[in-house]
C-alpha cells in the first residue's frame, strides 16, 4: 500500500470504529540516528533523521470529554476521561497517544474544559527495532491534537510534549532527540539538534546524490528503554558530571577527558569519553556533510560504534556482528543506532552493494545461530503532517 492509501484506509477505519468520519489524519515518522548517541540527555548534540516508515491517527473530536483509542496493532480499545488522565492510570501502548493528551495538560491546556477525541492508528514503524515507533504515535497525536484544540503550539514544544508523555506516562526516561526528529524531519535531510538550547537546523544529506543508501539491520534483539540499562547509562553520566562540578557533559570537552580521568572510577570515565567524544564527532559530521558530502562520514560511523561498544557498552554481539559484516561486504560505514541493547544497525552503503550487505550480514546470522534478522533500506524524508 502507498502512503496515501495507508491514509485514506485508516480514515475509513476510524469511521467503522467511531460510527462517524474523521476530523482529518495526520502522521509523523519514525527516526534513524545518523550520530550522537547517549548525548541528547547530556545537553549534547545529536544528528537524526526521520524515515519514510511513518504512524497515521485518523483523529475526530467529540461532544463529552472522553479520549478513546484503537490501532491496527492492538486489540485493545483504552477509553478514560480527560479530566482524570494520567501517569497511573496509563499503560501498554495506549500511554502514548493518551500520554500526549495529559502531558498537554502539563503544559497549560485545561483537559476538562477540552472536547473528547477519538483517535484510529496505524504505522509501518517496526516496534522494538530503535527507529522509535513510540515518537512517531506520539508526534502524529500531538499535531492532532495541537490542531484540533487549536493550542498553536510549535514543533519544539510538541516535541518537549512527546517527551514528558515518554518519560511519566510511559516511564522511559529518554531525552528529546526521536520526538525532533519525528517533528523536524526533511526530506533528504538531518536535523542537527542542539540539546541544551533546543535550536535545530537542517542539514542536507545527499545520499542518493551521492549513491549512497541507508541499510538498516534490525537484528531483532528487543530493547526497552524503561528498564534497566538506558537508566543506569544516564546515571553514570549525571554521576560523571557531579565529579567534575559540571552541570552536564556538554560543558566537558575533549581536553578535559585527562583530568576526568583523575577524578571518577575506570567505568564512569569510559561513559564520560563516549558522550565527550561522541559530540566531536556529530560536529565532525555535520562539518564533513557539508565540506564533502556524505562519502566523507564513514570513518566517524564506525568510531561511533566502537565508542558504543568498549566504552559505553550499550552494543550487544548481533550489533557487532552486523556492524563488523555490512562494512567487510563494502558498506562506507556502520554503526548501531538508538538506544542500545538490541534494535538496528544502519549501514550507509553504496546503492550497487545493498544486496551484498544483505546477504553477507544475513548469511553471517544463519552462521552465528542467530535469529534472522530483517534489512530495508530507508530514505530520509519529512516529519509530522496532516494527509487531509
Ligand atoms: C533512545 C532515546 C533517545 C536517545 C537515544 C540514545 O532512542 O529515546 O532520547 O537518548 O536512545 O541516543
Amino acid at each position: 500500500m502507498t502512503h496515501d492509501d495507508i491514509a485514506t484506509q485508516a480514515a475509513t477505519d476510524f469511521e467503522a470504529q467511531f460510527g462517524r468520519p474523521a476530523d482529518g489524519v495526520w502522521s509523523s515518522p519514525g527516526r534513524v540516528n545518523l550520530i550522537g548517541e547517549h548525548t541528547d540527555y547530556n545537553e549534547g548534540f545529536v544528528l537524526p533523521f526521520a524515515i519514510d516508515r511513518r504512524t497515521w491517527a485518523a483523529v475526530g473530536l467529540r461532544d463529552d470529554n472522553a479520549a478513546r483509542v484503537t490501532s491496527t496493532f492492538s486489540d485493545e480499545e483504552v477509553e478514560v476521561e480527560l479530566s482524570s488522565v494520567g501517569p497511573d492510570n496509563l499503560d501498554g501502548w495506549s500511554a502514548y497517544p493518551l500520554g500526549i493528551a495529559w502531558a498537554l495538560g502539563q503544559n497549560g491546556v485545561d483537559l476538562a474544559e477540552q472536547r473528547g477525541f477519538d483517535a484510529h492508528l496505524d504505522s509501518t514503524v517496526p516496534v522494538g527495532a530503535g527507529l522509535s515507533s513510540s515518537a512517531a504515535i506520539e508526534g502524529a497525536i500531538a499535531l492532532a491534537l495541537d490542531e484540533r484544540w487549536q493550542l498553536g503550539f510549535d514543533r519544539p514544544t510538541l516535541a518537549r510534549v512527546g517527551q514528558l508523555a515518554e518519560n511519566e506516562a510511559v516511564g522511559a526516561p529518554t531525552g528529546i532527540m526521536d520526538q525532533s526528529a519525528s517533528l523536524l524531519g526533511r526530506r533528504d535531510s538531518a536535523v542537527f539538534l542542539d540539546c541544551r538550547s533546543l535550536r535545530s537546523e537542517i542539514v542536507d544529506l545527499g545520499f542518493a546524490d551521492a549513491g549512497l543508501a541507508i541499510v538498516i539491520i534490525d537484528t531483532k534483539v528487543s530493547h526497552s528503554h524503561a528498564t534497566g540499562g538506558y537508566a543506569a547509562r544516564r546515571a553514570s553520566c549525571e554521576a560523571g558530571a557531579a565529579a567534575l562540578g559540571v552541570e552536564s557533559l556538554r560543558d566537558v570537552g575533549v581536553a578535559d577527558l585527562d583530568r576526568a580521568r583523575e577524578v571518577m572510577d575506570d567505568e564512569t570515565f569510559r561513559r564520560v569519553r563516549h558522550v565527550v567524544t561522541e559530540n566531536a564527532r556529530v560536529l565532525a559530521t555535520v562539518r564533513a556533510l557539508r565540506e564533502s558530502g556524505p562519502l566523507a562520514i564513514g570513518e566517524i560511523l564506525d568510531a561511533s560504534h566502537v565508542s558504543m561498544r568498549d566504552d559505553f557498552e550499550i552494543s550487544v554481539p548481533q550489533l557487532d556482528l552486523a556492524v563488523v559484516e555490512a562494512r567487510e561486504a563494502g558498506a562506507i560505514g556502520a554503526r548501531m543506532t538508538g538506544g542500545g541493547f538490541g534494535g538496528a544497525a544502519i549501514a550507509l552503503t553504496p546503492i550497487e552493494l545493498v544486496d551484498e550487505v544483505t546477504a553477507r550480514v544475513s548469511d553471517a546470522f544463519e552462521r552465528a545461530g542467530f535469529t534472522a534478522p530483517e534489512i530495508f533500506t530507508v530514505t530520509p524524508s519529512d516529519g509530522a503532517k496532516r494527509e487531509f
